[in-house]
């Protein structure tokens, strides 16, 4: 599929994959490579191990050489396809970053001619040239983005992508409903892939910031075209911890007392007028919570106590989040036991953990009807502070 001058789409679509390493994929998703045809014939990245025929035929369709195979990461959902195009296309070389190159010998045995690039360096291949801005963690330590400067074209990998299968592969193809959908993604994939590296992001948009950029091809979902400035804004909102003024509540429940808890928070939450979401975390997609949980100020757990620990499905998704390291959140926790009571606690240690600001931690002895009042004041000053 062109996609621009000389610049082709030749990934694939993996409408089916619902369980991407642990992440929900609800709708599915893609891995896009992308042919830029000048004088010289690049391929940048590959599809992931399986698909790797698809690819070939595509490539096929468009080029008999391949001269240049730019590898902006090594993971295999991008790169496990590179031995198959070196197999179909030997003399093509390789164009990776030092880290690429250690990972292809590592992960693959791959360490036939490969040129080694730095951020700044230039690729001539015709009328145009391509430039490579190292982008280490977002996602690992070897990605790297290229960036076509003729056609003000990036190419940054996963960074800007979303797991999103789609018959359609550019955004001036969607309506706003399905856009909204896409943003949504984009925030999930964020929120549970680039989330941890944050501060490296924030590096990378200003390395960015120096180049000027109409089209962003990343390898998961749609192509940005119109609306280039809002996903390279939304991504400056997330790195930097802006959140919206709403509230996630993850809780789950043994006997009922801590759902019934629940709801004179929610009272409190209602008076200021805050918007909120629920997830019983026993009934939740985790991927999902933390899409909502990056883009809320406010978050609020809530656990019963089981065996003098928290809730296993609590703890889980606490073990989750935790890795991911949301950052400048306004929390508070509850909980019902019947004789220890350690839950309310331990996840007040996580919170503070990640340094969110805790407003209050309210713990009850089975019912919490005596703290009816107080579980409302906790909703109300929590949403107060938001
Ligand atoms: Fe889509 Fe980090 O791989």
């Amino acid at each position: 599929m062109k996609i621009a001058d000389n610049v082709f789409w030749v990934g694939v679509v993996d409408w089916n994959v619902r369980d991407f390493h642990g992440y929900s994929t609800v709708y599915g998703t893609s891995y896009n490579a992308y042919l830029v045809k000048d004088e010289k014939v690049v391929l940048i990245d590959t599809v992931k191990f399986g698909f790797e025929d698809e690819l070939l035929e595509k490539l096929e369709e468009l080029t008999d050489k391949i001269d240049y195979l730019v590898v902006n990461h090594i993971e295999m959902d991008h790169a496990g396809a590179v031995k198959a195009v070196l197999e179909k296309y030997p003399e093509a070389k390789i164009i990776t970053n030092a880290r690429g190159k250690k990972g292809l010998k590592d992960a693959y045995g791959i360490e036939k001619d490969i040129e080694v690039v730095k951020t700044g360096d230039r690729l001539k291949i015709g009328k145009q040239e391509l430039t490579f801005i190292e982008m280490p963690m977002v996602h690992w330590p070897d990605s790297m983005a290229t960036y076509l400067a003729e056609q003000k074209i990036l190419f940054p990998n996963d960074a800007f992508g979303m797991h999103y299968a789609s018959s359609k592969i550019i955004d001036s193809e969607f309506d706003n409903e399905e856009l909204e959908r896409v943003f949504f993604e984009a925030a999930k994939y964020y929120a549970n892939i680039v989330l941890p590296y944050s501060q490296q992001v924030k590096k990378v948009l200003g390395e960015l910031k120096k180049i000027d950029i109409e089209m962003i091809c990343p390898s998961h979902g749609i192509i940005w075209r119109d609306n280039v400035e809002k996903i390279v804004r939304k991504y400056e909102e997330w790195s930097n911890g802006r959140a919206e003024r709403k509230v996630v509540i993850a809780y789950d429940s043994m006997w009922g007392y801590t759902e019934k808890a629940l709801k004179k928070i929610i009272e409190g939450i209602e008076e200021v007028g805050v918007p909120y979401r629920i997830y019983k975390l026993r009934a939740s997609d985790y991927t999902e919570v933390m899409a909502e949980v990056m883009q809320s100020k406010g978050l609020i757990v809530g656990s019963p106590t089981l065996n003098r620990e928290i809730f296993p499905s609590v703890a889980a998704f606490l073990t989750y989040m935790k890795g991911l390291k949301p950052f400048n959140k306004i929390a508070a926790a509850f909980g019902s036991y019947g004789w220890s009571g350690e839950a309310v606690g331990k996840i007040v240690g996580v919170f503070e953990e990640l340094k969110f600001e805790v407003v209050g931690a309210i713990r009850f002895r089975f019912s919490s009807d005596e703290k009816s009042e107080e579980l409302k004041e906790l909703g109300r000053k929590l949403a107060e502070k938001l």
